[in-house]
């Protein structure tokens, strides 16, 4: 059966924990400078076949990725496409704006005709929710599908590169106290950070106004739900900010921007009354919910996050194929 990575809420613990450890080791192979040429114990494929190619790094030569990403992204498709290209794979990145979509080919009918070609596995960011599973269900049974961010629902790679780099800095994640903030009702990456951080036995607090915490958050994701951000401020161990989405809000969620920042910004003010490691998905509205100081300072892991990027990808890819 093949496999795909749609979701954290249906990914086993173990699966979590497995990719986590694996980007550890590609996070290692990483930071060296140069060509990655040193051997590495990879995993056998099911069929017993050692994957790994004496002095090479190229477990997925002569397999061929497309990255399909139907909205705006820096980290996460560049993130893939280095850890596609790491492995050895052939790497297509399709263009919406330049392809046949842009004269009103469906979704699906694009996927199909890349696949005809041979592509191996779908790596898919879409502004509609389902999009990546719609389309793993029809695809054969043999290509992959990776869901790089879908609507406001997950956002999978996101959530294992952020565990990764909390569970780096703060050691077991169980008990820990995690404070997610911000603009909830439109993130995919708080969906799929509690679904992950709660699996891993972390304590989780979403912080929005009222009119952007999704409806029954505490229930259906079994967190605490605030809308003061002063009363999380001194117990959390980490506090993951999230970028208002101004682009999903057709109508008004908040009085002002100047007001959002004062009830929900990490400001200078509430750095200096806080211990918590400071997170952030970017891209970054600075001086909104985030202050740039705190972006670069030392309690910040925002660039770590996206070093990690490329790394849990890494790991994801090569799980899905073997
Ligand atoms: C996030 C996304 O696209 O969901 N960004 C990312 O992948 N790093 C968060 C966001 O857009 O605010």
């Amino acid at each position: 059966m093949r496999k795909d990575l749609l979701t954290i809420e249906a990914l086993p613990v173990e699966t979590i924990l497995q990719l986590l450890d694996r980007s550890d080791y590609y996070l290692e192979f990483l930071k060296a400078s140069g060509p990655l040429t040193t051997p590495c114990p990879l995993p056998s494929t099911s069929s017993g076949q050692a994957l790994e190619k004496e002095g090479e790094f190229k477990i997925l030569k002569g397999y061929t990725v497309a990255n399909l990403f139907f909205e705006a992204s820096t980290r996460t498709r560049t993130s893939f496409e280095l850890a596609e290209r790491r492995l050895g794979a052939d790497v297509i990145s399709l263009t919406p704006a330049v392809s046949s979509l842009a004269k009103g080919e469906s979704v699906l009918d694009t996927i199909l005709v890349l696949e005809a070609m041979k592509v191996d596995a779908f790596v898919v960011r879409h502004n509609v929710s389902g999009v990546p599973k719609f389309l793993s269900e029809r695809l054969p049974d043999f290509v992959h599908v990776i869901n790089a961010g879908d609507g406001v629902h997950e956002h999978p790679t996101q959530a294992l590169l952020d565990a990764a780099e909390l569970r780096a800095a703060l050691g077991n994640l169980s008990g820990k106290r995690i404070a997610i903030v911000g603009d909830i009702l439109h993130s995919r990456v708080a969906r799929s950070n509690a679904w992950l951080l709660k699996k891993l036995g972390a304590h989780v607090t979403f912080v929005a106004p009222d009119t952007l915490m999704p409806r029954n958050a505490g229930e259906v994701f079994g967190i605490e739900t605030t809308n003061n951000l002063d009363d999380v401020l001194h117990s959390s161990d980490a506090i993951m900010m999230l970028r208002i989405q101004l682009e999903r809000q057709a109508r008004g969620f908040f009085p002002s921007v100047e007001e959002y920042r004062e009830q929900y910004g990490m400001t200078p003010e509430r750095m200096k009354n806080s211990t918590a490691l400071i997170l952030h998905p970017g891209p970054i509205n600075h001086g909104i919910e985030l202050e740039s100081e705190a972006v670069y300072g030392e309690r910040s892991l925002v660039l770590r996050q996206v070093k990690r990027g490329v790394a849990v990808r890494m790991a994801v890819m090569e799980w899905v194929f073997n």
